[in-house]
């Protein structure tokens, strides 16, 4: 790989659309790649002519893509194969490309349902409320439909309502009444039904102070669903949260769609977990909250330890290593760990020592030059610690680590550079703050530190 992380075996997947500018997707995406170590990106491509950019992903191999808004019909026309789900519903969100075989599915549905699974909500028999006829309306009402729910479908556009609920009719041979989105015809769904979805795009973002039900209509009992996921928490939510209703969000429904179009190109089991994080983090408003310790991050040699405690002891924080709470816990030093047990062995431990350091308060925290690698140990930092990263050239860190022998080092100059590369992005990308450290002494970054320090908080 190289400096960048893409190099002439980087594999691509992307999404298309108009406009795609604001997707969260290749957030998700890449660091769901990056989860797995794959030489793999993922794009966003705003695409005018839809036919074309299907030729580029025969032309150019690229390995998945997402469709969104507005060709998840007419992308139909372009591919090889459908899944049975997505040919039902009429709509593609994800492509895998098969050897130059474009098969089409839709993860919008099975993400949809999974949010109902994880929320304890079995839609067999349920009355449902979907609020919509666009693209996510057709499929989380026809997988709703297939679960056996009861459903109605209101609409701004009454027409576009009808058309859905004539499909769904047709498929499943249950009635399914189709209303103009007004106060009266919401009134009179309710009467049959305890759970709302907003499909619609009112109250998302910057139209937040928007929302298709009015408030008072809304009442303990009630559980809302709004797969709008910017803002994470939308005026139908908050009012809802208030009246009494459950209430549950986009997010979820966004990342499960996500982590299933990562299992159809990759094969393997999608980090939820981490994509969840790495999206809320994204999502949530930033709180310009005082935190109270900080982190030392940078390159094996980058002074992390001498500047830590140089740092612990003129700010009066109390100083925890990472590093010293793996070795504690594995009873073994470092490079001991290393070779006995494995490198993954040792981040495991390391993800569990920043934990549990997190614990504490008022902290210099000297983070291990890996931590990086892992964005679950980046953002549980962040609630609470400003990050600094020390930062100085391959040179400068060879020259100050040369008398220490570091597990990934060894003595080979191509590893050396390769780890180099890799991580200095990361440590840049993770920074609350920079330390230039180069031609400068442990005392010097030390007070620089402390000094950016004082004028954060
Ligand atoms: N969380 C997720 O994973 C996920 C997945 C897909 C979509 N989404 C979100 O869901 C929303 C809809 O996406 P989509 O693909 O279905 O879009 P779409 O096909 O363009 O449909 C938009 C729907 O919103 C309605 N609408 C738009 N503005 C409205 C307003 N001011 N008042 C009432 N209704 C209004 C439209 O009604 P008309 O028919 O009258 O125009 C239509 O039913 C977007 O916010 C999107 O970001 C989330």
């Amino acid at each position: 790989m190289s400096c960048s992380g893409v190099d002439s075996q980087t594999k691509v997947c992307a999404v298309i659309g108009r406009p795609v500018a604001h997707s969260l997707s290749p957030l998700l995406h890449n660091t769901a790649f990056f989860y797995y170590g794959l030489n793999w990106v993922y794009l966003a491509f705003e695409v005018e002519n839809l036919k074309g950019a299907i030729e580029g992903v025969r032309g150019f191999g690229v390995k998945g893509l997402n469709v969104t808004i507005p060709y998840k019909t007419d992308v139909l026309a372009y591919l090889d194969g459908l899944d049975m789900l997505a040919e039902k519903i009429g709509a593609v969100n994800t492509i895998v490309n098969h050897s130059g075989h474009l098969k089409g599915y839709n993860t919008d549905a099975q993400g949809f349902l999974k949010v109902l699974s994880k929320e304890g909500i079995d839609p067999r028999g349920e009355g449902f409320i979907i609020l919509g006829a666009g693209g996510a309306a057709r499929a989380i009402s026809f997988a709703l439909a297939q679960s056996g729910a009861r459903l109605s479908v209101l609409n701004r556009t009454p027409e576009r309502a009808l058309e859905l609920s004539r499909k769904l009719e047709e498929e499943f041979g249950r009635p399914v009444p189709a209303l103009e989105l007004n106060i009266d015809n919401l009134k009179f769904a309710l009467d049959n039904a305890a759970v709302i979805v907003n499909t619609t795009s009112r109250g998302m973002s910057p139209d937040v102070e928007g929302t298709p039900v009015p408030g008072e209509l809304l009442r303990p009992g009630l559980t809302v669903l709004d797969i709008v996921y910017s803002p994470l928490k939308t005026r139908l939510l908050r009012e809802a949260e208030a009246a009494g209703a459950k209430v549950v969000g986009g997010l979820d429904m966004l990342v499960y769609q996500a982590g299933l179009s990562f299992e159809l190109w990759t094969g393997l089991k999608a980090p939820l977990e981490v994509m969840m994080a790495q999206g809320r983090n994204f999502l949530e408003p930033k709180k310009l909250e005082r935190k109270n310790s900080l982190a030392l991050t940078g390159f094996m040699g980058a002074g992390k330890s001498s500047v830590a405690r140089l740092v612990s002891s003129m700010l009066g924080k109390e100083l925890r290593s990472t590093d010293g709470l793996v070795e504690e816990a594995a009873q073994k030093p470092i490079l001991r760990i290393f070779s006995e047990d494995g490198e993954a062995y040792f981040r495991e431990l390391e993800m569990r020592a920043v934990k549990e350091v997190l614990e504490g308060d008022n902290l210099v925290i000297d983070c291990g030059g890996g931590v990086v690698l892992n964005q679950l140990n980046i953002l549980n930092l962040k609630k609470k610690a400003h990050i600094f990263y020390l930062k100085a050239g391959l040179d400068t860190c060879l020259k100050r680590a040369e008398r220490e022998v570091r597990p990934l080092l060894g003595h080979d100059p191509g590893e050396v550079f390769r780890l180099f590369s890799l991580r200095e992005p990361l440590y840049e990308e993770a920074a609350d703050v920079v330390i230039e450290t180069s031609g400068l002494s442990p005392e010097e970054v030390a007070r620089k530190v402390a000094k950016e320090y004082e004028s954060l908080s």
